[in-house]
Protein backbone atom coordinates (compact mmCIF):
# COMPACT_ATOMS: atom_id res chain seq x y z
CA UNK A 1 0.00 0.00 0.00
CA UNK A 2 0.94 3.40 -0.95
CA UNK A 3 0.89 6.17 2.20
CA UNK A 4 0.39 9.58 0.81
CA UNK A 5 0.97 12.21 2.71
CA UNK A 6 4.65 13.47 4.82
CA UNK A 7 6.25 10.74 6.26
CA UNK A 8 8.81 11.41 8.62
CA UNK A 9 11.38 8.70 9.81
CA UNK A 10 12.17 9.08 12.69
CA UNK A 11 15.43 7.32 14.16
CA UNK A 12 15.50 5.42 17.87
CA UNK A 13 17.86 5.43 20.39
CA UNK A 14 19.45 2.74 19.03
CA UNK A 15 19.64 3.93 15.44
CA UNK A 16 21.58 7.14 16.44
CA UNK A 17 23.77 4.80 18.62
CA UNK A 18 24.57 2.65 15.40
CA UNK A 19 25.04 5.80 13.11
CA UNK A 20 27.59 7.16 15.92
CA UNK A 21 29.25 3.89 15.98
CA UNK A 22 29.87 4.03 11.96
CA UNK A 23 31.56 7.23 12.15
CA UNK A 24 33.34 6.60 14.98
CA UNK A 25 34.66 3.64 13.01
CA UNK A 26 35.06 5.57 10.50
CA UNK A 27 37.01 8.61 11.92
CA UNK A 28 39.26 6.09 13.06
CA UNK A 29 39.71 4.71 9.17
CA UNK A 30 40.18 8.36 8.18
CA UNK A 31 42.96 8.51 10.25
CA UNK A 32 44.64 5.31 10.06
CA UNK A 33 44.90 5.61 6.37
CA UNK A 34 46.26 9.64 6.50
CA UNK A 35 49.02 7.47 8.50
CA UNK A 36 49.84 4.87 6.84
CA UNK A 37 49.79 6.00 2.73
CA UNK A 38 53.11 7.56 3.40
CA UNK A 39 54.65 4.34 5.28
CA UNK A 40 53.64 2.35 2.41
CA UNK A 41 54.81 4.76 -0.53
CA UNK A 42 58.14 3.81 -0.30
CA UNK A 43 57.27 -0.19 -0.55
CA UNK A 44 55.40 0.87 -3.32
CA UNK A 45 58.12 2.26 -5.34
CA UNK A 46 60.88 0.04 -4.83
CA UNK A 47 58.47 -2.78 -6.04
CA UNK A 48 58.45 -1.04 -9.60
CA UNK A 49 54.99 0.20 -8.38
CA UNK A 50 55.29 4.02 -10.10
CA UNK A 51 54.60 6.04 -12.74
CA UNK A 52 55.53 9.54 -14.43
CA UNK A 53 53.60 12.58 -13.14
CA UNK A 54 52.72 13.11 -16.89
CA UNK A 55 51.29 17.12 -16.76
CA UNK A 56 54.79 17.90 -15.22
CA UNK A 57 58.27 18.95 -15.76
CA UNK A 58 61.37 18.62 -14.01
CA UNK A 59 60.88 17.73 -10.18
CA UNK A 60 58.58 20.37 -9.42
CA UNK A 61 55.45 21.68 -11.74
CA UNK A 62 56.06 23.89 -14.63
CA UNK A 63 60.48 23.74 -14.02
CA UNK A 64 62.03 23.88 -17.25
CA UNK A 65 65.46 22.79 -15.96
CA UNK A 66 65.04 19.19 -15.98
CA UNK A 67 62.50 18.17 -18.23
CA UNK A 68 61.73 14.39 -16.72
CA UNK A 69 58.64 14.66 -14.86
CA UNK A 70 58.77 12.93 -11.56
CA UNK A 71 58.41 9.33 -10.64
CA UNK A 72 55.41 8.63 -8.14
CA UNK A 73 54.19 5.80 -5.90
CA UNK A 74 51.07 4.13 -7.60
CA UNK A 75 48.21 2.41 -6.96
CA UNK A 76 48.15 3.63 -2.86
CA UNK A 77 44.35 2.91 -3.36
CA UNK A 78 45.39 -0.37 -2.21
CA UNK A 79 45.99 1.12 1.10
CA UNK A 80 42.46 3.08 1.53
CA UNK A 81 40.55 0.24 -0.16
CA UNK A 82 42.30 -2.59 2.91
CA UNK A 83 41.38 -0.22 5.53
CA UNK A 84 37.97 0.16 4.57
CA UNK A 85 37.93 -3.58 4.42
CA UNK A 86 39.15 -3.66 8.03
CA UNK A 87 36.11 -0.90 9.09
CA UNK A 88 33.32 -2.30 7.48
CA UNK A 89 34.54 -5.89 9.57
CA UNK A 90 35.22 -4.49 12.59
CA UNK A 91 32.14 -2.27 12.04
CA UNK A 92 30.03 -5.44 11.27
CA UNK A 93 31.19 -7.27 14.94
CA UNK A 94 28.63 -4.05 16.39
CA UNK A 95 25.76 -4.80 14.20
CA UNK A 96 22.71 -7.37 14.98
CA UNK A 97 22.90 -10.36 12.61
CA UNK A 98 20.26 -8.98 10.54
CA UNK A 99 21.61 -7.85 7.39
CA UNK A 100 24.87 -10.38 7.68
CA UNK A 101 24.12 -11.52 4.05
CA UNK A 102 24.05 -7.89 2.81
CA UNK A 103 27.22 -7.37 4.24
CA UNK A 104 29.26 -10.97 3.43
CA UNK A 105 28.10 -9.86 -0.30
CA UNK A 106 28.97 -6.19 -0.25
CA UNK A 107 32.35 -7.84 1.28
CA UNK A 108 32.93 -10.31 -1.37
CA UNK A 109 32.08 -8.12 -4.45
CA UNK A 110 34.10 -5.27 -3.01
CA UNK A 111 37.15 -7.76 -2.23
CA UNK A 112 37.22 -8.88 -5.66
CA UNK A 113 37.16 -5.90 -7.28
CA UNK A 114 39.75 -4.82 -5.66
CA UNK A 115 41.95 -7.86 -6.21
CA UNK A 116 40.87 -6.94 -10.00
CA UNK A 117 42.01 -3.20 -9.67
CA UNK A 118 45.49 -4.38 -8.05
CA UNK A 119 45.78 -7.11 -10.95
CA UNK A 120 45.10 -4.11 -13.53
CA UNK A 121 47.38 -1.97 -11.85
CA UNK A 122 50.66 -5.03 -11.91
CA UNK A 123 49.29 -6.06 -15.07
CA UNK A 124 48.07 -3.53 -17.17
CA UNK A 125 44.79 -5.06 -18.32
CA UNK A 126 43.31 -4.78 -21.82
CA UNK A 127 40.26 -2.73 -22.14
CA UNK A 128 37.98 -5.84 -23.10
CA UNK A 129 39.07 -7.56 -19.56
CA UNK A 130 38.56 -4.06 -18.15
CA UNK A 131 34.56 -4.69 -18.93
CA UNK A 132 34.55 -8.07 -18.09
CA UNK A 133 36.26 -8.73 -14.66
CA UNK A 134 33.90 -6.02 -13.41
CA UNK A 135 30.87 -8.12 -14.52
CA UNK A 136 32.06 -11.05 -12.17
CA UNK A 137 32.87 -8.98 -9.07
CA UNK A 138 29.27 -8.04 -9.06
CA UNK A 139 27.70 -11.36 -8.84
CA UNK A 140 28.15 -11.60 -5.24
CA UNK A 141 25.80 -8.67 -4.94
CA UNK A 142 23.49 -10.16 -7.44
CA UNK A 143 23.10 -12.85 -6.04
CA UNK A 144 22.35 -11.17 -2.36
CA UNK A 145 19.72 -8.95 -4.19
CA UNK A 146 16.20 -9.44 -2.70
CA UNK A 147 14.93 -6.22 -3.31
CA UNK A 148 12.11 -5.20 -5.59
CA UNK A 149 12.67 -5.52 -9.16
CA UNK A 150 9.32 -3.43 -10.48
CA UNK A 151 9.68 -0.05 -11.37
CA UNK A 152 7.42 2.85 -11.19
CA UNK A 153 6.20 3.80 -14.44
CA UNK A 154 5.29 8.07 -14.55
CA UNK A 155 1.93 8.60 -15.99
CA UNK A 156 3.55 10.75 -18.81
CA UNK A 157 5.55 8.22 -19.82
CA UNK A 158 3.21 5.33 -19.34
CA UNK A 159 0.92 7.79 -22.14
CA UNK A 160 3.72 7.87 -24.32
CA UNK A 161 5.14 4.10 -24.10
CA UNK A 162 0.86 3.30 -24.78
CA UNK A 163 1.05 5.46 -28.10
CA UNK A 164 4.85 4.19 -29.43
CA UNK A 165 3.33 0.48 -28.54
CA UNK A 166 -0.17 0.65 -30.10
CA UNK A 167 1.63 2.07 -33.41
CA UNK A 168 4.26 -0.73 -33.10
CA UNK A 169 1.03 -3.05 -32.77
CA UNK A 170 -0.46 -1.53 -36.04
CA UNK A 171 2.34 -1.38 -37.98
CA UNK A 172 2.99 -5.25 -37.09
CA UNK A 173 -0.33 -6.44 -37.47
CA UNK A 174 -1.62 -4.53 -40.70
CA UNK A 175 -4.41 -6.48 -41.04
CA UNK A 176 -5.99 -6.31 -37.24
CA UNK A 177 -6.04 -2.52 -37.21
CA UNK A 178 -9.74 -1.73 -36.63
CA UNK A 179 -9.38 -4.73 -33.24
CA UNK A 180 -6.38 -2.71 -32.43
CA UNK A 181 -8.05 1.09 -32.30
CA UNK A 182 -10.97 -0.60 -30.66
CA UNK A 183 -8.65 -1.81 -27.78
CA UNK A 184 -5.95 0.41 -27.18
CA UNK A 185 -2.27 -0.58 -25.55
CA UNK A 186 -3.00 -0.13 -21.63
CA UNK A 187 0.58 0.46 -19.51
CA UNK A 188 0.61 -0.52 -16.36
CA UNK A 189 1.49 1.48 -13.20
CA UNK A 190 4.17 -0.98 -11.73
CA UNK A 191 6.16 -3.05 -14.05
CA UNK A 192 8.61 -5.90 -13.10
CA UNK A 193 11.77 -6.03 -14.63
CA UNK A 194 13.01 -9.44 -13.83
CA UNK A 195 16.05 -10.49 -14.77
CA UNK A 196 16.79 -7.25 -16.37
CA UNK A 197 16.99 -5.29 -13.23
CA UNK A 198 19.78 -7.27 -12.47
CA UNK A 199 21.35 -6.95 -15.92
CA UNK A 200 20.64 -3.15 -15.31
CA UNK A 201 22.72 -3.71 -11.80
CA UNK A 202 25.43 -5.32 -13.50
CA UNK A 203 26.45 -2.87 -15.90
CA UNK A 204 25.42 0.13 -13.35
CA UNK A 205 28.50 -1.54 -11.32
CA UNK A 206 30.70 -1.93 -14.58
CA UNK A 207 29.73 1.64 -15.65
CA UNK A 208 30.52 3.39 -12.06
CA UNK A 209 34.12 1.93 -11.92
CA UNK A 210 35.35 1.66 -15.34
CA UNK A 211 33.49 5.91 -15.71
CA UNK A 212 35.74 7.04 -13.50
CA UNK A 213 38.81 5.10 -14.23
CA UNK A 214 38.38 7.23 -17.34
CA UNK A 215 37.79 10.76 -16.12
CA UNK A 216 41.36 10.88 -14.48
CA UNK A 217 45.10 11.59 -15.55
CA UNK A 218 45.31 15.24 -13.47
CA UNK A 219 46.19 15.04 -9.79
CA UNK A 220 43.20 14.44 -7.32
CA UNK A 221 40.80 13.80 -10.00
CA UNK A 222 40.04 10.18 -9.51
CA UNK A 223 39.66 10.54 -5.83
CA UNK A 224 38.49 14.04 -5.68
CA UNK A 225 35.63 12.96 -8.14
CA UNK A 226 34.02 9.89 -5.89
CA UNK A 227 34.60 11.99 -3.21
CA UNK A 228 31.77 14.44 -4.34
CA UNK A 229 29.59 11.34 -5.62
CA UNK A 230 29.94 9.90 -2.19
CA UNK A 231 29.29 12.98 -0.48
CA UNK A 232 25.91 13.32 -2.63
CA UNK A 233 24.58 9.71 -1.98
CA UNK A 234 25.42 10.47 1.95
CA UNK A 235 22.98 13.46 1.74
CA UNK A 236 20.73 11.54 -0.46
CA UNK A 237 20.71 8.71 2.73
CA UNK A 238 20.43 11.41 4.93
CA UNK A 239 17.99 13.75 3.37
CA UNK A 240 15.54 10.08 3.75
CA UNK A 241 16.80 9.42 6.96
CA UNK A 242 15.85 12.98 8.47
CA UNK A 243 12.41 13.42 6.22
CA UNK A 244 13.77 16.63 4.84
CA UNK A 245 11.78 15.77 1.56
CA UNK A 246 9.15 13.94 2.70
CA UNK A 247 7.11 11.99 -0.26
CA UNK A 248 5.00 8.53 -0.26
CA UNK A 249 6.40 5.58 0.89
CA UNK A 250 5.08 1.94 0.73
CA UNK A 251 7.30 0.46 3.74
CA UNK A 252 9.07 3.68 5.92
CA UNK A 253 10.78 0.89 8.17
CA UNK A 254 12.39 -1.12 5.19
CA UNK A 255 13.19 2.32 3.88
CA UNK A 256 15.09 3.61 6.90
CA UNK A 257 16.76 -0.13 7.05
CA UNK A 258 18.07 0.32 3.24
CA UNK A 259 19.26 4.03 4.62
CA UNK A 260 20.81 2.82 7.51
CA UNK A 261 22.68 0.24 5.66
CA UNK A 262 23.84 2.49 2.69
CA UNK A 263 24.95 4.76 5.36
CA UNK A 264 26.91 2.57 6.78
CA UNK A 265 28.72 1.14 3.58
CA UNK A 266 29.44 4.67 2.07
CA UNK A 267 30.70 6.34 5.55
CA UNK A 268 33.93 4.45 5.77
CA UNK A 269 34.09 5.27 2.21
CA UNK A 270 33.95 8.47 2.41
CA UNK A 271 36.44 8.39 5.15
CA UNK A 272 39.23 6.58 3.61
CA UNK A 273 39.00 8.24 0.46
CA UNK A 274 39.60 11.72 2.07
CA UNK A 275 42.68 10.29 3.27
CA UNK A 276 43.86 9.24 -0.06
CA UNK A 277 43.23 12.82 -1.43
CA UNK A 278 45.09 14.59 0.90
CA UNK A 279 48.12 12.43 0.06
CA UNK A 280 46.91 12.71 -3.77
CA UNK A 281 46.11 16.43 -4.19
CA UNK A 282 47.91 18.33 -5.83
CA UNK A 283 51.08 17.85 -6.21
CA UNK A 284 50.36 14.40 -6.06
CA UNK A 285 52.54 12.40 -3.62
CA UNK A 286 51.22 8.88 -4.51
CA UNK A 287 48.94 8.38 -7.54
CA UNK A 288 45.97 6.53 -6.55
CA UNK A 289 46.09 3.17 -9.60
CA UNK A 290 43.10 1.89 -11.00
CA UNK A 291 42.39 -0.23 -7.40
CA UNK A 292 41.07 2.88 -6.34
CA UNK A 293 38.69 3.24 -9.45
CA UNK A 294 37.36 -0.10 -9.12
CA UNK A 295 36.60 0.07 -5.80
CA UNK A 296 35.23 3.45 -5.68
CA UNK A 297 33.24 2.74 -8.57
CA UNK A 298 32.01 -0.59 -6.53
CA UNK A 299 31.87 0.92 -3.61
CA UNK A 300 29.22 3.66 -4.91
CA UNK A 301 27.53 0.92 -6.73
CA UNK A 302 27.21 -1.10 -4.19
CA UNK A 303 25.74 1.45 -1.72
CA UNK A 304 23.05 2.26 -4.11
CA UNK A 305 22.37 -1.35 -5.32
CA UNK A 306 22.11 -2.50 -1.39
CA UNK A 307 20.08 0.99 -0.25
CA UNK A 308 17.49 0.21 -3.46
CA UNK A 309 18.27 3.69 -5.26
CA UNK A 310 20.58 2.58 -8.23
CA UNK A 311 18.57 4.95 -10.89
CA UNK A 312 19.54 8.12 -8.29
CA UNK A 313 23.41 7.27 -8.51
CA UNK A 314 23.30 7.61 -12.09
CA UNK A 315 22.07 11.15 -11.65
CA UNK A 316 25.27 12.12 -9.99
CA UNK A 317 27.48 10.27 -12.64
CA UNK A 318 26.11 12.97 -15.40
CA UNK A 319 29.92 14.12 -15.69
CA UNK A 320 30.97 10.65 -16.32
CA UNK A 321 28.06 9.58 -18.61
CA UNK A 322 28.82 12.60 -21.00
CA UNK A 323 32.23 11.69 -20.49
CA UNK A 324 31.46 8.35 -21.21
CA UNK A 325 29.84 9.13 -24.79
CA UNK A 326 32.00 11.77 -25.53
CA UNK A 327 34.62 9.25 -25.12
CA UNK A 328 32.87 6.42 -27.34
CA UNK A 329 34.51 7.25 -30.72
CA UNK A 330 37.60 6.53 -29.13
CA UNK A 331 37.24 3.86 -26.58
CA UNK A 332 35.55 2.14 -29.99
CA UNK A 333 38.25 2.40 -31.85
CA UNK A 334 36.46 4.47 -34.88
CA UNK A 335 39.23 7.35 -33.88
CA UNK A 336 42.33 6.46 -32.90
CA UNK A 337 42.30 6.63 -28.84
CA UNK A 338 46.28 7.02 -27.32
CA UNK A 339 47.07 5.62 -24.31
CA UNK A 340 47.23 8.74 -22.59
CA UNK A 341 44.50 11.61 -23.49
CA UNK A 342 45.90 14.13 -20.93
CA UNK A 343 45.85 17.80 -21.75
CA UNK A 344 49.52 19.57 -22.88
CA UNK A 345 51.45 21.21 -20.51
CA UNK A 346 52.41 24.32 -21.47
CA UNK A 347 55.73 24.91 -19.88
CA UNK A 348 56.10 28.93 -20.60
CA UNK A 349 52.55 29.73 -18.82
CA UNK A 350 52.57 26.61 -16.91
CA UNK A 351 49.06 25.78 -17.96
CA UNK A 352 47.55 23.04 -19.34
CA UNK A 353 45.76 23.50 -22.40
CA UNK A 354 43.01 21.08 -24.44
CA UNK A 355 44.05 18.94 -26.97
CA UNK A 356 40.97 18.70 -29.58
CA UNK A 357 42.04 14.86 -30.56
CA UNK A 358 41.60 13.70 -26.67
CA UNK A 359 37.94 13.40 -26.70
CA UNK A 360 37.45 13.57 -23.22
CA UNK A 361 35.60 15.94 -20.26
CA UNK A 362 39.18 17.08 -19.34
CA UNK A 363 40.02 18.78 -22.49
CA UNK A 364 36.81 19.76 -23.32
CA UNK A 365 36.48 22.18 -19.90
CA UNK A 366 40.08 23.20 -20.79
CA UNK A 367 38.87 23.98 -25.15
CA UNK A 368 35.84 25.86 -23.50
CA UNK A 369 36.99 28.15 -20.58
CA UNK A 370 40.95 28.39 -21.51
CA UNK A 371 44.13 27.26 -20.19
CA UNK A 372 44.38 26.52 -16.75
CA UNK A 373 46.37 24.97 -13.62
CA UNK A 374 46.56 21.45 -12.86
CA UNK A 375 44.96 22.25 -9.87
CA UNK A 376 42.33 25.04 -10.89
CA UNK A 377 41.44 22.72 -13.65
CA UNK A 378 40.49 19.80 -11.26
CA UNK A 379 38.80 22.67 -8.48
CA UNK A 380 36.82 23.53 -11.51
CA UNK A 381 35.76 19.81 -12.30
CA UNK A 382 34.82 19.08 -9.09
CA UNK A 383 32.82 22.00 -8.66
CA UNK A 384 31.20 20.87 -12.33
CA UNK A 385 30.23 17.36 -10.69
CA UNK A 386 29.19 18.77 -7.45
CA UNK A 387 26.90 21.21 -9.88
CA UNK A 388 25.12 18.29 -12.07
CA UNK A 389 24.52 16.23 -8.64
CA UNK A 390 22.52 18.53 -7.62
CA UNK A 391 20.94 19.61 -10.67
CA UNK A 392 20.63 16.07 -11.18
CA UNK A 393 18.87 15.34 -7.68
CA UNK A 394 16.87 18.67 -7.99
CA UNK A 395 15.27 17.37 -11.38
CA UNK A 396 14.49 13.81 -9.69
CA UNK A 397 12.85 15.74 -6.42
CA UNK A 398 10.80 17.75 -8.65
CA UNK A 399 9.16 15.06 -10.72
CA UNK A 400 8.85 12.58 -7.96
CA UNK A 401 6.83 15.41 -6.17
CA UNK A 402 4.91 15.23 -9.65
CA UNK A 403 4.64 11.76 -9.93
CA UNK A 404 3.73 11.05 -6.46
CA UNK A 405 0.28 13.96 -6.78
CA UNK A 406 -0.41 13.09 -10.22
CA UNK A 407 -0.27 9.55 -10.88
C1 LIG B 1 42.86 6.24 -18.17
C2 LIG B 1 42.53 7.05 -19.43
C3 LIG B 1 43.79 7.73 -19.98
C4 LIG B 1 44.41 8.59 -18.88
C5 LIG B 1 44.71 7.73 -17.65
C6 LIG B 1 45.22 8.60 -16.53
C7 LIG B 1 40.93 6.53 -21.16
C8 LIG B 1 40.51 5.56 -22.19
N1 LIG B 1 42.01 6.17 -20.44
O1 LIG B 1 43.66 5.13 -18.58
O2 LIG B 1 43.45 8.54 -21.08
O3 LIG B 1 45.59 9.18 -19.35
O4 LIG B 1 43.51 7.06 -17.20
O5 LIG B 1 45.05 8.06 -15.27
O6 LIG B 1 40.34 7.56 -21.00
N2 LIG B 1 48.84 10.05 -14.25
C9 LIG B 1 49.36 11.32 -14.16
N3 LIG B 1 48.79 12.21 -13.28
C10 LIG B 1 47.74 11.85 -12.48
C11 LIG B 1 47.20 10.54 -12.59
C12 LIG B 1 47.79 9.66 -13.47
O7 LIG B 1 50.30 11.67 -14.84
O8 LIG B 1 47.28 12.67 -11.69
C13 LIG B 1 49.49 9.10 -15.17
C14 LIG B 1 50.68 8.42 -14.50
O9 LIG B 1 51.69 8.24 -15.44
C15 LIG B 1 50.12 7.11 -14.05
C16 LIG B 1 49.14 6.82 -15.16
O10 LIG B 1 48.59 8.07 -15.53
O11 LIG B 1 51.12 6.11 -13.97
C17 LIG B 1 48.05 5.91 -14.73
O12 LIG B 1 47.35 5.54 -15.83
P1 LIG B 1 46.31 4.33 -15.76
O13 LIG B 1 45.38 4.54 -14.62
O14 LIG B 1 47.01 3.04 -15.83
O15 LIG B 1 45.54 4.59 -17.13
P2 LIG B 1 44.14 3.97 -17.57
O16 LIG B 1 43.25 3.87 -16.41
O17 LIG B 1 44.36 2.76 -18.39
MG1 LIG C 1 43.38 4.43 -14.33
Amino acid sequence: MIVFGSVYVQLDGAARVHVLLNWLSSAGAFLATLFLIPRFAPRFERSGLCGRDLNKVSGKAGGTTNREQPLVPEALGLVAAAVYLCALCLFHLFRGPEATPFYNAALASVTFMILLGFADDVLDLRWRDKMILPCIATLPLLAAYAGSTTVIVPQPVRVWLSRVLGQLAIWVRADRVEALKRMPLVVPRLVDLGWFYKLYMLLLAVFCSNAINIHAGINGLEVGQALVIGCAVALHNAAHLRGWFPLPVADPERLRANHLFSLDLIAPFLATSAALFVHNWYPSAVFVGDTYCYFAGMCLAMAAILGHYSETLLLFFIPQVFNFLYSLPQLLGIIECPRHRLPRLNPKTRKLEGVPSHMNLLNLVLLIWGPMTERQLCIVLMALQAFFCALGYGLRMLVLHKVAWFS
